[in-house]
């Protein structure tokens, strides 16, 4: 594999290659930018088609992690952990030899949760280094489950989207399609169903979606009906890639807004939603809730209330895209990678 030509290297300051023997662990961290601090990202455990495959996930998903974090004014840079899924499951050695890789990095780098890690994955890892955050908590602390606090970024967010295209100060009377019903999808249709908004649901649990239908007075629908409800705002809550060349041009909503991570397929699928009229709030400004709440956690800064004031800023950010994407005829997208890129020196 060519590296520094490769398409999704971006001068990261490290990429690091860990293979235990022993314990069996074969991992890479990608440490994009520590500019703005120490560099935060969940850590990914997957099993990948080929050793490329996870290397350019961990390039892209760190890249990803530095405008994240700069654009909710976090004190991190960015990175990410891969570990690959050569056998399952994980056992303590397995944990506690990753925790011992990321502490050789001296709090370069510093782990939450990602796809297939779980809470008490990172209580393992922390025994062999400190620089781990998303450990349990107590009720009233900073930290814990992110999908909560990524629910309530998503809703603050789409708020501010139906203000800058509906005109609207609330939600009363805005129909909202939820594609995905997991941990934040499903909190997000509560606050939306409790400030008078109309919803639309679909997931592949379809026992979820009716569930959610029933308790917050809405309609279910089949996954493969969700992208093109007619609706006010569409919120991807599932996987990534769902907006390209094929859906795009299907959708019957104003504004997209939601919390899956990496919503446009390729670069020119945030153009394509632009030139199409459709407000689309960028993916890692308006799911950036979880990890305002999982950094608070490991720096000991604050609260569960001084988090809650650091996601309601989150509205008042799109609402400067927002603008700023007027102003420039430029897409929401471009416009937040731009200023990310500021933010971070590059
Ligand atoms: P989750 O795994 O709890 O829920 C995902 C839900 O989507 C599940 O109920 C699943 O059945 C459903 N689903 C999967 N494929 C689907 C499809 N094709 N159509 C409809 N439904 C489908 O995940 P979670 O934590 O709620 O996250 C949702 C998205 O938000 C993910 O893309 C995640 O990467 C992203 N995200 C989550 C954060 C968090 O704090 N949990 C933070 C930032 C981003």
């Amino acid at each position: 594999m060519a590296v520094f030509d490769a398409v999704d290297f971006d001068a990261h300051e490290g990429v690091h290659f860990f293979d235990n023997p022993k314990t069996g662990l074969k991992a890479i961290i990608a440490i994009h930018s520590t500019h703005l601090g120490p560099a935060a990202g969940g850590t990914r455990y997957w099993s990948y088609d080929s050793d490329v495959a996870a290397i350019t996930d961990a390039l892209r998903l760190s890249r990803g992690m530095s405008y994240k974090n700069a654009m909710a004014g976090l004190p991190m840079g960015g990175g990410k952990g891969v570990i690959l899924k050569t056998r399952a499951p994980k056992d303590e050695a397995f944990l506690e030899s990753f925790g011992r890789a990321i502490d050789s990095l001296g709090g370069r780098y510093v782990t939450a949760e990602d796809v297939g890690m779980s809470d008490a994955d990172m209580v393992v890892i922390n025994r062999a280094t400190r620089h781990v955050s998303g450990l349990p908590v107590a009720g009233g602390q900073a930290g814990g489950n992110p999908g909560p606090s990524t629910a309530e970024g998503v809703f603050r967010g789409m708020r501010a989207a139906v203000r800058h295209k509906l005109g609207k100060g609330g939600f009363e009377g805005v129909h909202v399609a939820i594609q995905g019903l997991g941990s934040v999808g499903y909190a997000l249709a509560g606050k939306l169903a409790a400030a008078g908004a109309t919803l639309t649901v679909a997931d592949i649990d379809e026992a979820r979606a009716g569930r959610a239908a029933a308790e917050f007075g809405g309609r279910a629908v089949a996954v493969d009906a969700i992208m093109t409800v007619e609706a006010d705002v569409l919120a991807p809550c599932a996987l990534g890639a769902t907006l390209d060349a094929r859906t795009i041009p299907q959708l019957e909503v104003a504004i997209v807004a939601g919390a899956a991570n990496n919503q446009l397929a390729t670069p020119e699928d945030g153009p394509r939603l632009f030139e199409r009229g459709i407000l689309y709030a960028p993916d890692y400004v308006i799911n950036a809730g979880g990890i305002i709440n999982v950094v608070a956690e490991y720096l000991g800064d604050g609260d569960a209330d001084a988090v809650l004031a650091r996601i309601a800023r989150i509205e008042d950010r799109l609402a400067d895209i927002f603008v700023e994407s007027d102003r420039t005829a430029t897409s929401t997208d471009q416009v937040a990678d731009r200023m990310a890129r500021r933010l971070i020196g590059r």
